[in-house]
């Protein structure tokens, strides 16, 4: 990939946590997006295991997860010969530039944060890397002069914030930063979870009935989509206010089976009074389409999943590193030489 971009294309930045399998709302949220982007722009993904660790981690765990990361990017189908995949630890300028921008940011600013609110919720303590984490996300994105940053709708204030902590140390310090954008999907952005339609999917979730994982088993995927909570009525007709259930089920089936909203409308019109007749209760045949289409997904995300060695993703995160350390260096060379410390 041609990073040092004789090629114009705009830089597009992202990354996951190694903190857990990944569900079909990363999926679809982000990585689906990512690969999508591909072939308009240089694409630089990197696996967050600082950001992991904000919350406690097995260190054995951690490290099969960064791999485990890798492989469901390289599944997804991010290609490495034309996008970077690499590791954050591995390049220290993301934790110089946090530090730097650590002093531009204010607790006023990282207070407004909602996602350190829900993940401190009810704790007795909360660690100040979970509170600071905003920040390290921040010096991620700008380390590569970043013009796009593809998340689901959950990370969207943090990348608010990295525009204005970018903004701030331009006025304060001389122009450094690019100032980036987010990107999110118009569909697929904030998908919710089975069991409870007013929540996003989260693996962080109380029961596994919420979401389905990457690596579930397909069958039992299945059976979670059988077991979705639905909505009163019986129509398949898209509406996120009254009928937020069926409108995440119905988003999930279009973003998988790439058809569209009205097209599945279209194809369900008759089906639900005729349906609700049935024993299976109402809903059942799009449920049932659903779960095959989850089926079908699944399997050959696995397929892929499973045919990458350990060896061969820990050569993709060493050449990504090669790859982007150049770049992220540049920029931190610029921030110390306008704060006077080079
Ligand atoms: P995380 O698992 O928090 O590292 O999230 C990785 C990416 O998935 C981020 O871009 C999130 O915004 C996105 N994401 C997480 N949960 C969802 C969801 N329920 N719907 C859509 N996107 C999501
Ligand atoms: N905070 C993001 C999440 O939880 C992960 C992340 C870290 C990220 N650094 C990033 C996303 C930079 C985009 C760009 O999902």
């Amino acid at each position: 990939m041609e990073l040092n971009k004789n090629n114009n294309k705009p830089t597009v930045f992202s990354g996951v946590q190694p903190s857990g399998v990944l569900h079909l709302g990363n999926y679809l949220g982000a990585l689906a997006q990512w690969v999508e982007m591909q072939n308009q722009f240089n694409c630089i993904f990197c696996v967050v295991d600082y950001h992991a660790i904000t919350v406690k981690q097995e260190a054995k765990n951690l490290s099969e997860n960064i791999l485990n990361v890798v492989k469901a990017y390289l599944a997804s189908g991010i290609n490495p010969e034309r996008s970077v995949i690499f590791q954050q630890s591995d390049i220290t300028a993301h934790t110089e530039l946090a530090w730097i921008l650590n002093c531009v940011a204010r607790m006023s600013d990282l207070n407004k944060m909602t996602q350190f609110k829900e993940k401190g919720l009810g704790k007795e303590s909360v660690g100040v890397g979970l509170f600071d984490y905003p920040v390290l996300m921040a010096a991620d994105i700008l380390l590569y002069n970043t013009d796009a940053v593809p998340v689901g709708e959950d990370q969207v204030q943090h990348v608010e914030l990295t525009r204005t902590l970018a903004k701030r140390f331009n006025n304060e310090y001389g122009n450094v930063f690019k100032i980036p954008e987010v990107t999110v999907r118009k569909q697929g952005a904030r998908i919710m979870g089975l069991d409870d339609p007013t929540k996003k999917m989260s693996k962080s979730a109380a029961s596994a009935a919420n979401y389905i994982s990457l690596l579930d088993r397909p069958e039992a995927a299945a059976k979670k989509i059988t077991r979705a909570v639905t909505d009163s009525g019986s129509e398949i007709k898209y509406d996120a206010k009254k009928k937020p259930a069926i409108a995440n089920l119905m988003t999930i089936y279009s973003l998988l089976s790439n058809t569209s909203i009205k097209e599945l409308e279209a194809k369900y019109e008759d089906k639900g009074p005729a349906y609700a007749k049935a024993s299976a209760g109402k809903y059942g045949d799009f449920k049932k389409d659903l779960a095959g289409v989850v089926v079908e997904f699944l399997n050959e995300f696995q397929i892929k999943y499973n045919s990458f060695s350990d060896k061969e993703v820990k050569q993709i995160l060493k050449d990504g590193a090669e790859k982007v350390r150049p770049i992220a260096e540049a920029t931190l060379k610029n921030v110390k030489n306008n704060l006077g410390i080079n």
